[in-house]
């Protein structure tokens, strides 16, 4: 509603006598997405407010005039914006309650439920995705936990790449609670205010922020592919505009969907098993690291299991698995032989189980030294048996008490997990050779290489304690 009001009080302004003219209509029939209803109140709203205040001085160049002073950057974005050109103006995003330096507190900041306002379709389509998890997975995981509020609510750590998905009441409360008021909003994620141009989140970069790094450095591996490549080649002349090369949004938001899922997703573990026995026992091992299955029965463990499917953290069904991979199969034959696109798919998935067999293998040695008490069950732990979702605060350890604590072979496990199984298979489906072995595979191998050393010196030492 906003919007109908404020938005066109200015431009009634200048249209001479008040009177809704041609001008007026053109303006609202640009307006592509905006319910009928919406447009319809606002020709009624704007007709009764041009006839009563023409000439009147109004809140909204208070906020500019105040704000070219204050934030000058800010005013100009908002003025390259297609928001300045259809009169979506401050007071439409931030209320109209603050209106001195004094106040600014009162300014409102909009969290998506704003933008669906005028945008439902995208708002729909994103809370359909994983990105609308973001926040909620972030706050699932223990580790999370011991680290310090500046990383998570503040936003400079997981807080600032989690901040994606529309949050709770009770989410927003926690927040605010301690502290923080900022990074209310996911839309402004991949198109930043206050442009909030459609063509930056088309941009792979916009996504280069939070998709790069330790556990997910897909920006690396895409940016070095040939498809990367093309893509620069492209940019700097040296292809026609017309070449082919995919893009993150080509193959991950298609057809300007804002909803994202893929088939294994990030943990890389889905049911049912697999056929072959060696890998279905392997991804079992791996499903107790994460305490989704009780380590002594094989059950599972409904605790954690029904986090994981709250926030569609893996594939549970044949059905959701493949659908996925349908979707995605269909877009690599729009350049590639169905054929060709099936075989390097599959590639990806074999490799994922080959580097489950280091996996197990590593996993189970850790899970001896807790089964033989060398190592002690943290309290914080659901198992006497290592735990992933831990992070690097192996052992239960807490941010501010006992980091002396941490136990250095779940850190090589870990470490294993998150940054080497990761690039290892991550790496088959973004074409990249390098991460796939150098960074990937050959690290899974030195990473176990180190396990069994230290399996082997920590038993040595726990025998001359005794
Ligand atoms: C008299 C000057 C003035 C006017 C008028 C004014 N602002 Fe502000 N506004 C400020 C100042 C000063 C700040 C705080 C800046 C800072 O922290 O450095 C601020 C902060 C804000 C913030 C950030 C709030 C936060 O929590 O950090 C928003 C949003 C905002 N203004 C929007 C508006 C809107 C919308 C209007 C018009 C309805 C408006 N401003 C009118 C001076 C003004
Ligand atoms: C389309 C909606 C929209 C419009 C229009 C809009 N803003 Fe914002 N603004 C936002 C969002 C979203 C945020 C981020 C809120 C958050 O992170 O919690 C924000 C944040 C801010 C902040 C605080 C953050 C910062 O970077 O300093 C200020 C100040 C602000 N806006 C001022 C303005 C002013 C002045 C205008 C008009 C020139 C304006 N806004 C127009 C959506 C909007
Ligand atoms: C009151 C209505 C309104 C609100 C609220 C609103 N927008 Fe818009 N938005 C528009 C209109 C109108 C356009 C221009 C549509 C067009 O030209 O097709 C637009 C365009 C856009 C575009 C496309 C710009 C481009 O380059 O083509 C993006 C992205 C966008 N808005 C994001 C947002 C976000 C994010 C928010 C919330 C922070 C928001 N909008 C809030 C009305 C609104
Ligand atoms: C640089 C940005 C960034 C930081 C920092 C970050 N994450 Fe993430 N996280 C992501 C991205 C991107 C994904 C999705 C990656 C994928 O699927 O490959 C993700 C995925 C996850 C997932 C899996 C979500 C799911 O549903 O599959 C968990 C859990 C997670 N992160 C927890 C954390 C925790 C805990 C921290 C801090 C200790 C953290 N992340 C820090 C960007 C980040
Ligand atoms: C992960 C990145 C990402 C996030 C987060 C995101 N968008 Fe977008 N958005 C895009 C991309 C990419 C496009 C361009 C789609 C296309 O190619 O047509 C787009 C396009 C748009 C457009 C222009 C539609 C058109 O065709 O003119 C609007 C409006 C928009 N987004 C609103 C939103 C809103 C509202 C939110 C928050 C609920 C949001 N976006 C969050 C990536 C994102
Ligand atoms: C502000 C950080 C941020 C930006 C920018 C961002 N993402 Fe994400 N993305 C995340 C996080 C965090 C997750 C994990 C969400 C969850 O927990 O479900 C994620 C998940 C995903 C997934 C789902 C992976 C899975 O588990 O199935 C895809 C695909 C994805 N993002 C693609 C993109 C693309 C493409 C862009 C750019 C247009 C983009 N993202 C921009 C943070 C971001
Ligand atoms: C040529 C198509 C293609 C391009 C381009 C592409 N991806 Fe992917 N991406 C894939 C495929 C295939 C998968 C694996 C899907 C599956 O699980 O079967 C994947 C998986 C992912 C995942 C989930 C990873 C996980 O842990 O399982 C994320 C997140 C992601 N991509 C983000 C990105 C980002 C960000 C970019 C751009 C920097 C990008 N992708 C470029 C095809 C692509
Ligand atoms: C928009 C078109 C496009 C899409 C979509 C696309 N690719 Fe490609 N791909 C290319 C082009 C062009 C090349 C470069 C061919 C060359 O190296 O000569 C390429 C290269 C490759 C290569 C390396 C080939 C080599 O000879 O080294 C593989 C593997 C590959 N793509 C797999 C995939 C997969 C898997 C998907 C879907 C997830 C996909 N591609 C989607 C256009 C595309």
């Amino acid at each position: 509603m906003a919007w109908g009001r404020r938005g066109h009080r200015t431009r009634l302004v200048e249209i001479q006598g008040g009177r809704i003219d041609s001008r007026t209509i053109q303006v609202v029939s640009m307006v592509k997405g905006v319910p009928m209803k919406r447009l319809l109140s606002l020709l009624l709203v704007g007709a009764v407010m041009g006839l009563m205040l023409p000439g009147m001085v109004w809140g909204e160049d208070n906020c500019l005039e105040c704000h070219k002073k204050e934030s000058p950057g800010m005013v100009n974005d908002w003025s390259l914006s297609k928001h300045a050109a259809n009169d979506v103006t401050c007071s439409t995003c931030h209320g109209d309650a603050h209106k001195t330096a004094a106040d600014y507190l009162k300014a409102k900041l909009p969290d998506e439920s704003v933008c669906a306002e005028c945008h439902e379709e995208q708002f729909e389509s994103f809370s359909k995705g994983k990105h609308n998890f973001g926040w909620t997975v972030l706050n699932a995981i223990p580790g999370t936990h011991f680290a310090p509020d500046e990383l998570i609510e503040g936003g400079r750590g997981c807080g600032g790449c989690h901040n994606m998905g529309i949050k709770s009441e009770a989410q927003k409360k926690e927040q605010l609670d301690k502290g923080y008021r900022y990074q209310t909003n996911s839309c402004d994620e991949c198109h930043t205010r206050h442009t909030f141009f459609k063509k930056e989140a088309q941009n792979p970069r916009a996504c280069q922020q939070c998709h790069m790094g330790y556990d997910h450095p897909q920006w690396e591996m895409w940016s070095s592919s040939k498809h990367g490549e093309r893509y620069f080649a492209k940019l700097a002349g040296d292809l026609p505009d017309g070449a082919s090369a995919p893009t993150c949004q080509h193959c991950h938001l298609q057809n300007g969907t804002h909803e994202n899922k893929t088939a294994w997703g990030f943990l890389g573990v889905r049911l049912p098993l697999p056929e072959d026995p060696q890998a279905a026992a392997d991804r079992v091992t791996i499903l107790k690291a994460l305490g989704v299955l009780v380590p002594e029965t094989g059950e599972p463990f409904e605790p954690i299991l029904n986090a994981v499917k709250a926030v569609d953290m893996a594939r549970l069904d044949e059905a959701s698995w493949q659908k996925e991979r349908d979707k995605m199969l269909n877009t690599c034959s729009e350049c590639h032989s169905t054929e060709y696109a099936k075989e390097q798919l599959e590639a990806g998935d074999a490799i994922l189980t080959k580097a489950d067999r280091l996996m197990a293998e590593a996993i189970e040695i850790v899970a001896g030294l807790y089964a033989d008490g060398i190592i002690k069950k943290p309290e914080s732990y659901p198992f006497n048996y290592p735990f992933i979702l831990a992070l690097m605060h192996t052992n239960g350890a807490n941010w501010d008490e006992n980091l002396q604590d941490l136990s250095y072979i779940d850190q090589v496990l870990l470490q294993m997990y998150f940054k080497h199984r990761m690039r290892a298979y991550q790496a088959f489906f973004h074409v990249n050779p390098d991460y796939a072995y150098w960074y990937g595979w050959n690290m899974m191998t030195e990473d176990l290489g180190e396990i069994i050393e230290l399996d082997k010196s920590m038993r040595a030492q726990h025998a001359m304690k005794k």
